[in-house]
């Protein structure tokens, strides 16, 4: 089974009915993807720490069948999802000629409430992904090792929404072509977590929950306001540089570059979203208290702990085990009162997904 090698159709003695079950974590870029073109390529290279609190966990029923969806999230129906879901399925029917030939339920739950202003794209899309994968190597019963599995499931993953593609490996994973790295692709991404310094193995995200309001901007949309901005060809050529920069740090385990790198990524996001036509704003007057706050504490303490930003106002604050203690007294009496209902999750870098056994 090779990554992009298309599967075939399956005669009907071999339409099975199962389940299968993963667990899959979101993630954090530390070099952001913001811009596409094709069949949902990215516009520069990406990496990012892979979590482990904030997770999808995801059972696919399967039967033989048409191709139909349902979908539920926490045991209820999810039209809008299902509906998702099922564009995605016939999307995927390329790289899955099978796909139609079955009907699917699908289960899923987020650890993180779905309100919680935290985008469940990366776990949801990269569980799903994993599931179809595994259902691929039972039915067609295709040799593969883990290398191809996980390139495969990360492909099909990134077509469903782009930064999933990241979320198969535990630790951190890089997804597009740098001259860094020689196995990277634009068509999935590939793990980074063995060449990672123990230092970042272990980091704290301590996700503020700031809003928990809808954005009023999808990613999607968001990725697509890229084309016509004006900044966007020099955006491509600096996310190239900065990542050259940032590999390196972060198997030197170099916390401050990886921490200025990190920074100055997250705010050029939000730039780039002010410069869109039509222009918009994601942050929060809050975020931007919390970000003063976090760089008046850094100064002061000498502690290294660094923020950064997805598409939206939550601010995720990123330090090391060795200052955690004073990381968290700060954040719960400078930092908390910030964020909605006083909440953050505390996440860190995780092991990546993780399939779940089922009685079948
Ligand atoms: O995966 P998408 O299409 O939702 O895009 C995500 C983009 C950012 O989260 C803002 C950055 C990234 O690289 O994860």
């Amino acid at each position: 089974m090779q990554y992009k090698q298309p599967s075939r159709r399956l005669q009907s003695s071999e339409l099975t009915s199962g389940q299968l079950r993963w667990q899959s974590p979101s993630n954090i870029a530390l070099v952001k993807y913001w811009g596409k073109f094709g069949r949902q390529l990215p516009s520069n290279p990406s990496v990012s720490l892979t979590l482990e609190a904030a997770h999808t966990d995801t059972t696919m029923a399967y039967r033989p069948g048409r191709g139909g969806v349902e979908l539920l999230l926490d045991g209820d129906p999810q039209p809008d999802f299902a509906r998702r879901t099922q564009k995605y399925f016939t999307s995927l029917a390329e790289e899955l000629p099978w796909i139609a030939q079955f009907d699917f339920t699908v289960r899923t739950h987020n650890s993180f409430p779905h309100s919680a202003g935290i985008a469940s794209s990366a776990s949801g899309m990269s569980a799903l992904a994993l599931c179809l994968v595994d259902l691929e190597r039972q039915l067609t019963k295709s040799p593969s090792d883990d290398t191809v599995f996980f390139r495969r499931a990360s492909h099909l993953a990134r077509l469903g929404s782009g930064s999933a593609g990241r979320s198969v490996y535990g630790g951190a994973a890089v997804w597009g072509k740098t001259s860094g790295l020689s196995q990277s692709d634009d068509e999935y991404a590939i793990p980074f977590s063995e060449e990672l310094h123990p230092i970042f193995r272990g980091f704290h995200d301590a996700i503020l929950l700031i809003s928990r309001s809808e954005k009023s901007v999808s990613s999607s949309a968001g990725h697509g306001l890229m084309e016509d901005n004006p900044y966007a060809p020099a955006r491509f050529t600096q996310a190239r540089q900065r990542l050259n920069h940032l590999l390196p740090a972060l198997r030197a385990g170099d916390l401050e570059t990886v921490g200025e790198i990190t920074e100055a990524e997250a705010l050029t996001l939000h730039a780039l979203m002010m410069a869109s036509a039509p222009p918009y704003l994601l942050l929060e007057p809050n975020t931007l208290t919390a970000i003063r706050r976090v760089q008046t504490w850094r100064k002061e303490t000498g502690h290294p702990l660094y923020f950064t930003l997805d598409a939206g106002p939550n601010l995720h604050l990123l330090y090391p085990d060795i200052i955690a203690e004073a990381a968290k007294t700060f954040i719960r009496s400078e930092l908390l009162p910030l964020c909605q209902e006083g909440r953050y999750i505390a996440d860190r870098v995780g092991p990546g997904p993780v399939r779940v056994s089922m009685l079948e």
